[in-house]
């Protein structure tokens, strides 16, 4: 285990380029094996959740080759994923063993088993589990909802299926397994969650529409998808934003993040309680689907902050980083109030729990409901430790928190920050100096 310590900062100055988008990369890796003809995709993630999906599609036939930028997967098809001998190691990605049994779903009469590290064995499988089901897939899991499990393929028929939470993990599985299926799949989402599958399938000139919160795949015979370029990942960029906004006399560039709407939550938030983002991009959500990830480059300085109340309808859009909103609550003047949450105590550690306990450690005032958490802001946060829990939000959480307190932070597992932002001490260091 890694202990880290972070100082309190001066001032943070510089410009940063986040690392590359962690659901993209995914969702690239997993339709480039589906895909007929190779796919070429820049500026992948190199971390650990996206090396276990390179390394899930392998073991199901598709070769992958990594020169520099590029990553280049020859898939297997879509009716063509190999049997491996051992099971799938998921290591400790949600978003791989969510969306991955989409496609498994579509291999008739073929046996998968899924398993993952121990964080993993305590995320539920059974919200993807009763759609596939619906579609004709069995599927065997640990006590019926959690992981190992195995996903055993059929010939599918496509459903309507309402999401009981707003999850992109849960409407991607079902959008893959729907271009496998006999005729037109349907989800309809309780509220807009991240649309990267939607894009990228579009892209691919797959037939998937939205209107309103229904979104439809159509069955498709082959998947040919364009090379890609993957952004900057706006989770990843919220620390930096953060930090930023914390810092007293801060002025921090992000460069190259993806402006996504259904991503950029946390922008709005950050806004409303005195925030100061400049030169922001967006795009707007609409119907229909649009096949390309905006992406933009943004200012933030240090402002004065006020609580807020985070809505339901606001946290699927914000959901990562829901952490950094509790962060800001702590140094905000008033009460922050995030309510219709409860999917943060799913994520790779009880993110309610983890976060009020963490906070208020270091010095804060935080309150845990069951779905969600009341901070009252004091202004600042003294500091102390905080532990990682194997989650690299937290562990990234935990050294912004030390940047912006009054004696620092001693984060303990700092090295679960490598399963999405490797480079992350380096670039806050080079704030730090800059
Ligand atoms: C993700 C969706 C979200 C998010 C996760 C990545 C994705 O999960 O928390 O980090 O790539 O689709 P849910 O869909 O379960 O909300």
């Amino acid at each position: 285990m890694t202990t880290v310590h972070w100082a309190p900062a001066k001032k943070l100055k510089g410009s940063v380029r986040p690392p590359a988008d962690k659901s993209i990369s995914h969702r690239a890796a997993i339709l480039g094996a589906m895909a007929a003809e190779p796919v070429r995709v820049r500026n992948y993630l190199h971390a650990e959740d996206t090396t276990s999906t390179l390394k899930a599609v392998q073991a199901l036939g598709a070769l992958v080759t990594i020169e520099g930028d590029l990553v280049t997967i020859r898939g297997t098809g879509l009716r063509n994923a190999q049997v491996p001998d051992s099971p799938i190691d998921v290591g400790n990605a949600g978003t791989l063993m969510r969306l991955l049994p989409g496609w498994l779903a579509g291999q008739e009469g073929n046996a998968y088993t899924l398993d993952g590290d121990s964080s993993i064995r305590r995320r539920p499988v059974d919200r993807i589990a009763e759609p596939l089901r619906a579609m004709g897939a069995t599927i065997d899991a640990t006590d019926d909802r959690l992981p190992p499990f195995t996903v055993t393929g059929a010939h599918l028929k496509a459903i309507t299926y309402d999401l009981p939470v707003a999850s992109a993990q849960v409407k991607s599985c079902v959008l893959l397994a729907g271009m496998l299926a006999d005729g037109a799949t349907t989800v309809v989402e309780p509220a807009p969650s991240r649309d990267h599958t939607e894009r990228m399938l579009a892209a691919a000139g797959v037939t998937v529409h939205r209107n309103g919160l229904h979104v439809t795949v159509t069955n498709v015979d082959e998947l040919v998808l364009d090379d890609l370029t993957v952004p900057g990942d706006p989770s990843s960029a919220a620390f930096l934003i953060a930090a930023g906004v914390l810092v007293g006399g801060s002025r921090v560039k992000v460069v190259g993040s993806g402006t996504n709407w259904t991503r950029t939550g946390f922008h709005r938030i950050v806004e409303r309680m005195g925030g100061i983002i400049i030169g922001e991009l967006e795009d707007a959500p609409g119907d229909g689907v649009v096949g390309t990830e905006p992406i933009g480059d943004l200012e933030v300085a240090h402002g004065p902050l006020t609580g807020t109340t985070v809505t339901p309808d606001e946290v699927p859009l914000a959901i990562d980083e829901l952490p950094l909103v509790a962060l800001l609550g702590c140094f905000a003047e008033g009460e922050t109030i995030v309510t219709g949450a409860h999917e943060l105590r799913l994520k790779e550690s009880d993110r309610i729990a983890t976060v009020v306990d963490g906070l208020n450690a270091l010095g804060g005032d935080l309150e845990a409901t069951e779905d969600g958490f009341v901070v009252r802001g004091t202004g600042g946060l003294k500091g102390g430790t905080i532990h990682s829990h194997g989650d690299h939000r937290l562990a990234m959480l935990g050294a912004i928190a030390g940047l912006a307190s009054d004696d620092g932070v001693t984060v303990e597992g700092m090295e679960a920050a490598e399963v999405s932002y490797p480079a992350f001490a380096e670039d806050i260091g080079s704030l730090i100096g800059g």
